[in-house]
């Protein structure tokens, strides 16, 4: 008999650190596997760096997608994954995660009839005005296997009526690659290139939602914040392209707020451990952060990562600038306080989840 052939799709930047480890993980089964990448990003540094980095295998195929409207991305990678489901035949496809490409992966493999597994499944904000909520939703209704990185999450689903014999908590997969590249994290050499000296404290900051960035205006505020705040510890503020285009051609002048291209995983890894500071309104940083034991300020009115609050070092505190400006003072006027890693956030639930999807 055949070994098992299992699919995974990837598209997006934060699918690139959850799916390394279940590759690798279910290598060790002499299952078959396959990569498509749907191409939903496409830069050199949101993408090609992180293959890269995390040691992920060249993708079989790639879709090439590239950006759209949120209907048009999801679309495009559903005809174009119909035609690869059809050719590989595939036991089960494995998405990641909530972007776009994740949820017209598991609709598309549900119209074919190939059994979908969800990494990261029954995370809930409640705030259906985020496209990633909807893909979270959606994704789970159809998964046949849904594999959870906390308790919370099992919880969100058994509340929407989801059998338990579907829900396996696995833990945190993104911690397995965090835990296992940490010792070759390093951002050394960008914090001497940036002039800053070695211990020396900084903020570092990520801001890509439509919420935060498509409002030029508000974007604007929320960088004079940054500016003031780099009058007294410098500031590292690595842009997203969707942040990038917004930005346009205004001008940010002040010398210690240093705007830089994305980085990739191992040097965000670096200057993430050592921040004194991190302000994002990324889901994975609010993780990765919570992990670190570093303090971080989530620019959201809602997190569907609320262990990171209850457990970790993450504080919600919405879109306003005076809001941001308030609190990070108080991050800096206060002693830096630990949290605790969440139960499974232990660099193995990708084996978890492989031992779940190989019998
Ligand atoms: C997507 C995900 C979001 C995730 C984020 C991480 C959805 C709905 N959103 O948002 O959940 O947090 O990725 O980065 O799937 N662009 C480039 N180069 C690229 C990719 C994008 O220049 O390689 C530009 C394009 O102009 C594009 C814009 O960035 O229109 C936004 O890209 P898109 O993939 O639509 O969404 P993200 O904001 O990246």
């Amino acid at each position: 008999m055949q070994s098992k052939q299992f699919l995974h799709v990837v598209g997006a930047r934060p699918n690139f650190m959850k799916a390394a480890p279940v590759l690798r993980a279910l290598s060790r089964y002499g299952v078959r596997q396959s990569l498509v990448h749907t191409g939903q990003h496409y830069d050199a540094r949101m993408s090609d760096a992180f293959f890269r980095e995390l040691e992920l295998p060249e993708p079989d195929i790639n879709l090439g997608v590239g950006s759209g409207s949120h209907t048009e991305q999801t679309a495009q990678v559903m005809v174009g994954l119909e035609r690869v489901l059809h050719e590989h035949r595939p036991d089960i496809v494995v998405v990641y995660g909530d972007v776009n490409s994740t949820v017209a992966a598991a609709l598309v493999s549900a119209q074919v009839g190939v059994p979908v597994a969800h990494v990261e499944a029954g995370l809930r904000s409640r705030d259906r005005s985020m496209p990633e909520e909807i893909n979270r939703m959606i994704t789970d209704r159809i998964a046949d296997w849904l594999l959870t990185p906390s308790a919370d999450a099992d919880e969100n689903l058994r509340a929407e009526g989801v059998d338990p014999a579907r829900i396996h908590c696995v833990g945190n997969v993104m911690i397995d690659t965090l835990t296992r590249l940490l010792p070759r994290a390093d951002g050394a050499a960008r914090l001497t290139s940036l002039g800053l000296g070695d211990g020396e404290p900084f903020v570092l900051v990520t801001l890509h939602r439509p919420s935060n960035v498509d409002d030029s205006t508000h974007l604007r505020q929320l960088v004079s914040v940054l500016e003031e705040v780099s009058s007294g510890l410098p500031v590292i503020f690595p842009v997203h392209p969707r942040t990038r285009q917004r930005l346009g051609t205004q001008a940010v002048t002040a010398p210690r707020l240093h705007l830089t291209p994305p980085l990739g995983y191992l040097e965000f890894l670096g200057l993430q451990r050592h921040a004194t500071l991190v302000v994002t309104d990324s889901g994975g940083i609010q993780e990765e952060t919570t992990f670190l034991g570093v303090p971080c300020l989530t620019v959201r009115d809602n997190t569907e990562r609320p262990i990171t609050v209850t457990h970790g070092t993450n504080r919600l505190i919405g879109r306003s600038p005076q809001r941001l400006q308030l609190a990070i003072q108080q991050v800096l006027d206060s002693d830096r306080s630990g949290g605790t890693a969440p139960p499974l956030w232990d660099g193995h639930a990708s084996d978890r989840i492989a031992a779940v999807l190989s019998t």
